[in-house]
């Protein structure tokens, strides 16, 4: 049977309430990001929070914040007005009023909010990775494996589509999705904080790789 959302919970030490938990604060996140069809909808809110609860359980980080904040990371990518990028700490009221609906301790929202407000700053673009807890480095790990690998990819093309720009733009300086690929997606395995991250990213990467080489030679018909 394959995995569903949630039942990464089921392996964790413990009786907790956390599975319930999780639920109410996904089905608060419906009014925020259940239109999306740009790759950051509960899709992948689903699949950040799988990856990031694994890796917090491996890492002894606290679930409920990785988990929460896995699930109300990309608040801000449903803000912008006609696509326009908004930065993720303009979301953090919003995440703050999603949590607040739920049965999610207050004492640890102020943690989630740190780790949705760092989970978009990128070391091969010039920032300053600036996550101080373990949960903030883990919830950007998640994010960026699930720009990787066959996910990335099909992501990324639907990006692409919902912001108009083309498969591929060779001879132009123009945006592209293939464009994308290399300019971003490919630096992603080195942006990891975790060597387990690290070792889930490298089939992922190879993958990009792989894909990137076969669609350059599809798009001159050399295979
Ligand atoms: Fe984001
Ligand atoms: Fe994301």
């Amino acid at each position: 049977m394959t995995t569903q959302y949630l039942d990464v919970c089921d392996a964790l030490p413990g009786e907790h309430p956390r599975p319930q938990m999780f639920r109410e604060i996904e089905q608060n996140m419906e009014d925020w990001i259940g239109a999306d069809s740009s790759g950051h909808d509960l899709d992948h809110a689903r699949r950040v929070f799988n990856i990031g609860v694994r890796l917090a359980n491996q890492k002894n980080a606290d679930i409920d914040i990785v988990g929460a904040a896995a699930l109300t990371h990309d608040i801000h990518r449903s803000m912008g007005e006609d696509g326009e990028y908004t930065h993720p700490r303009e979301s953090l009221s919003a995440v703050r009023s999603v949590l607040e609906a739920t049965s999610f301790p207050d004492e640890k929202r102020s943690s989630v909010l740190h780790c949705v407000e760092v989970h978009e700053e990128y070391e091969f673009n010039g920032d300053d990775n600036p996550a101080e807890t373990i949960e903030a480095r883990l919830v950007q790990d998640a994010d960026n494996l699930d720009a990787i690998g066959a996910v990335g990819i099909a992501r990324n093309f639907a990006f692409t589509g919902v912001i108009g720009n083309r498969l591929w733009a060779p001879d132009t300086e123009e945006n592209s999705g293939l464009g994308h690929v290399s300019e971003k997606l490919f630096h992603l395995k080195d942006e990891l904080n975790t060597d387990e991250a690290r070792e889930i990213a490298e089939g992922r990467h190879q993958f990009l790789v792989e894909f990137s080489e076969r669609l350059k030679k599809e798009w001159i018909g050399k295979l």
